[in-house]
Parts: C-alpha cells; structure tokens; sequence
C-alpha cells in the first residue's frame, strides 16, 4: 500500500469505530438506567426512601421515586429520616457515590447491602437516580439520642422480647 492509501485506510477504520461509539453510547446508557431502575425497584430502596410505597403496594409514580421521608425512625440511635436521594446523588460524582456507598450509617439503613453490591450495580443505580433529576425536599436533618423531636417518628423498637418478659416476671 502507498502511504496515501495507508492513511485513508487508518482515517476510515478512525471514523468507523468512532460512529460505532456514538450510535452504541446512547443504548448503553439507557441499558444502564433500566438496570438501575430494576435494582431500585428489587432491593427494597423505596419501602424506606420513597412516601407511600408499601402502603400502596409500590404504586408510587416513578417520578416520585426516591424523594426521601420526613417521617423519621426513633431507636437508640436516635433519628434518622431516609434521605432525599433525588437530590443528595446529583451532588455526588461516581466515585462519591462509591465511597458512600460502602461507608456505615446509621440504622436502620441496611448499608451493608449496598456495601456489598458490586460496582457495576452501584453504578447502575447512580445512572438511574441521576438519570431521574432532583425532585423534592430536602429530609429533616439527625436528631442525636435524648433530644426533642419535632417530625413525626415511627418507634423502631423490639417490644415483648424474651429477655423483657422474664425481666417483668420476676418482678
Ligand atoms: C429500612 C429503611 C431503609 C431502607 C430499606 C433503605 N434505606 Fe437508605 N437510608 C435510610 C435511613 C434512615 C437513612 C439515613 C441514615 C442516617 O441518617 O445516617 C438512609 C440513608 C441512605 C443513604 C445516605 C444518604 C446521605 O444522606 O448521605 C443512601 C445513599 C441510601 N440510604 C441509599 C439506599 C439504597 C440505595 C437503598 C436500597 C438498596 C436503601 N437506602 C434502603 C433508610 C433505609
């Protein structure tokens, strides 16, 4: 081959495989974001992030995914309020996300699910949530054991355990 010819022939395989990016870039993302959705919808992330969601049996527009509750969760560690993830995940960048995603919180957020989903899923519910925009209020901020609460709570204590009704019994 003359030099000419090698030249168009490494342009060509450029603009190929460069079309091939662009026309196969926007399918995988969306591939990413519907996986996102079906991990969302699958892990239990809306019973506790998501207003109305077990009580409607998940019939929550999706538009409403995720938006955080104000209703909080009273136990020895004080109160904790689901966050706003609609609005918290756009602040984060990937590997934010990732970092926070593996690091402890308080109960009863099951953080040790998430510590333990691999990236790739980690990355596909950031895809989705990101992908959803920002939507909502920011949640009440912790409030520490012992201080006045001024949200509604659920209670998130065990009651009547063995422990507490041999304690009443030998009173
Ligand atoms: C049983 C209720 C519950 C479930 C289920 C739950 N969360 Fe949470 N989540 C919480 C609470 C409560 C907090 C706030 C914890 C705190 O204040 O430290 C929280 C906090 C978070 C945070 C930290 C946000 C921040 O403000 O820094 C992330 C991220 C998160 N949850 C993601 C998820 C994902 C993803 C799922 C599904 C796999 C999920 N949660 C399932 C209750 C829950």
């Amino acid at each position: 081959m003359n030099p000419v010819r090698i030249k168009s022939a490494v342009t060509a395989t450029l603009i190929f495989s460069l079309s091939m990016t662009l026309t196969a870039g926007p399918d995988e993302d969306r591939q990413q974001v519907e996986r996102g959705r079906y991990l969302i919808a699958t892990s239990g992330c809306n019973d506790c992030h998501t207003p109305g969601y077990p009580e409607s049996g998940g019939k929550v527009p999706r538009s409403e995914w995720l938006t955080g509750n104000p209703v909080g969760f009273e136990g020895p560690w004080g109160t904790t309020y689901p966050s706003n993830l609609r609005i918290k995940m756009q602040g984060w960048t990937e590997q934010q996300w990732l970092e926070k995603a593996r690091a402890p919180m308080r109960p009863p957020m099951p953080w040790f699910s998430l510590r333990d989903m691999k990236d790739d899923d980690l990355l596909a519910i950031y895809a989705f949530v990101r992908d959803m925009g920002p939507s909502g209020d920011a949640t009440p901020a912790y409030v520490p054991p012992g201080q006045k609460v001024n949200t509604p709570y659920y209670e998130f204590m065990p009651k009547n355990l063995p422990v507490m009704q041999a304690a009443n019994a030998s009173r």
